[in-house]
């Protein structure tokens, strides 16, 4: 039996701690799927006095992270600190150049170094696996890198944060506004510090840009990613939607068109029949399509102590049992400069507006519709409340460019009071 694969672990909330259960309680199932013990030799956090809910004391300990993960007792970094810079980016360094492997569940430190990082790791023979970092408990970057690798990939999609996706189904399942939905979601603890990282998809966006890179062979690339947030839906679209047959969820999507990568993180609508539309709640789901497999569903738990825990300790036990792979399936030297292309191909959408209470006023928008090259498919409009008509159109398929010209011609009508919403309605 070989020597014990040796742990330091830093951060010690919801997921490090539910790391250092797993190793306690499942020690022997652990060693004997993976042929190795895993020890941990010594923790981190900021709070040495802390009740974690599992005991410390026969641990190492460290204040700073990056003495812990330059420990000679340490042959596995864990970073469960979060941040896409500060501690979290300068102890994974410091691990790297250390030439100690590195696991971590930190999207947002990948979205934003993760070339800089795997470079780093192939420089120093380490690997940097991440799986807990894109939803949560689902297995998805290991299916994508792995299981996946013989296939090009024709499209990634995935509803990859929980909060908006039970903020969404919580205001079609209890009728109520997006600010109850917000609130009970707060109460329930379930927003980040900063809430617009949830509600305003750049969380979601972080874990998109991960997948396109090991999709697409290329470099990550956040910016890239045309993230718009869930604020602007209304009851109303949910309503309406539902009327038509969809749902609406916060919906990733990235593809290699011929101008390039587009990856989007946006509220579209969805079959309601779909397994996407069928996703209530907190879970995850991220569906991909190889020209070989066809197309694969995966869902789970997007977050929580044990899913998130459940995914380190996979990547945790592929390194001790010598599974060594690169950070984002391909090696870093070949990843490309992804062309961030804006999403070209064509969709039909959704469209809500408020029509001025003028003869005349449906042909008006229809006719700016047209001249921008964007037809209707369907139409309804509503009963007027105070001098307004809410009018819902459905397009047929068009380029997100028609439809921004189409937008853009929308004041000069005069008839159409606000901005209209424009969703994408995706075809799964
Ligand atoms: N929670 C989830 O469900 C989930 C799911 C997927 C991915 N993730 C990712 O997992 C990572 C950890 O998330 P979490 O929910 O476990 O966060 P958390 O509960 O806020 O825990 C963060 C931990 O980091 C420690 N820490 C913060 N700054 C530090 C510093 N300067 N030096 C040393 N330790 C420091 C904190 O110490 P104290 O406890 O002493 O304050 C705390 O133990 C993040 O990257 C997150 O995005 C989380």
């Amino acid at each position: 039996m070989s020597d014990p694969l040796r742990l330091g672990i830093a951060g010690l909330g919801t997921v490090g701690a539910g790391v250092v259960k797993i190793v306690r309680q499942k020690a022997a199932l652990l060693e004997d799927r993976s042929g190795r013990g895993i020890a941990i030799s010594a923790v981190s956090a900021r709070n040495r006095d802390k009740d974690r809910g599992v005991p410390l004391d026969s641990y190492g300990w460290e204040d700073d992270p990056v003495m812990l993960a330059t420990r000679d007792d340490v042959d596995v970094f864990v970073e469960l600190v979060g941040g896409s810079d500060g501690p979290a980016k300068a102890a994974v360094e410091a691990a790297l150049k250390a030439g100690k492997d590195v696991v971590t569940a930190n999207k947002a430190l990948l979205a934003h170094h993760g070339q800089a990082l795997a470079e780093l790791a192939e420089a120093n023979g380490c690997v940097l696996r991440f799986e807990a970092a894109v939803a949560g408990g689902i297995p998805v970057i290991k299916a994508l890198t792995e299981g996946l690798a013989a296939n090009e990939v024709t499209r990634v999609m995935g509803v990859m944060n929980g909060t908006c996706n039970y903020i969404l189904t919580r205001m079609e399942s209890g009728g109520l506004s997006y600010d109850e939905a917000f609130a009970e979601a707060d109460g329930l603890g379930y927003l980040e510090a900063d809430p617009e990282l949830d509600v305003g998809g750049i969380d979601a966006g972080h874990k998109l840009s991960l997948l396109s890179a090991i999709a697409y062979g290329t470099q990550v690339a956040f910016d890239g990613v045309e993230l718009e947030g869930i604020g602007r839906v209304s009851i109303d679209d949910i309503r309406q939607a539902a009327d038509m047959g969809y749902k609406i969820k916060l919906l990733g999507v990235c593809r290699m068109s011929g101008r390039g990568l587009e990856q989007s993180m946006s509220p579209c609508l969805v079959p309601a029949t779909s397994p996407l539309g069928q996703l209530d709640g907190g879970t995850n789901m991220v569906v991909i399509e190889g020209d070989q497999v066809g197309q694969i569903v995966l869902r789970g738990a997007g977050a929580g102590e044990g899913p998130t825990a459940s995914a380190v300790m996979g990547d945790v036990l592929d390194i001790a049992r010598g599974t060594r792979v690169t950070t984002f399936g391909a090696p870093a030297s070949k990843l490309v400069k992804a062309v961030a292309a804006r999403a070209t191909t064509p969709a039909p959408y959704y469209l809500r507006m408020a029509l001025a209470d003028k003869p005349g006023a449906l042909a008006k928008v229809a006719s700016a519709l047209g001249e921008a090259g964007v037809s209707i498919h369907r139409m309804r409009q509503y009963d007027h409340v105070n001098e307004a008509a809410p009018v819902l159109i459905v397009t047929h398929k068009t380029t997100r460019a028609a439809l921004d010209t189409a937008l853009a011609a929308m004041p000069g009508t005069g008839v159409v009071i606000g901005d209209p919403v424009a969703l994408r309605i995706e075809q799964v």
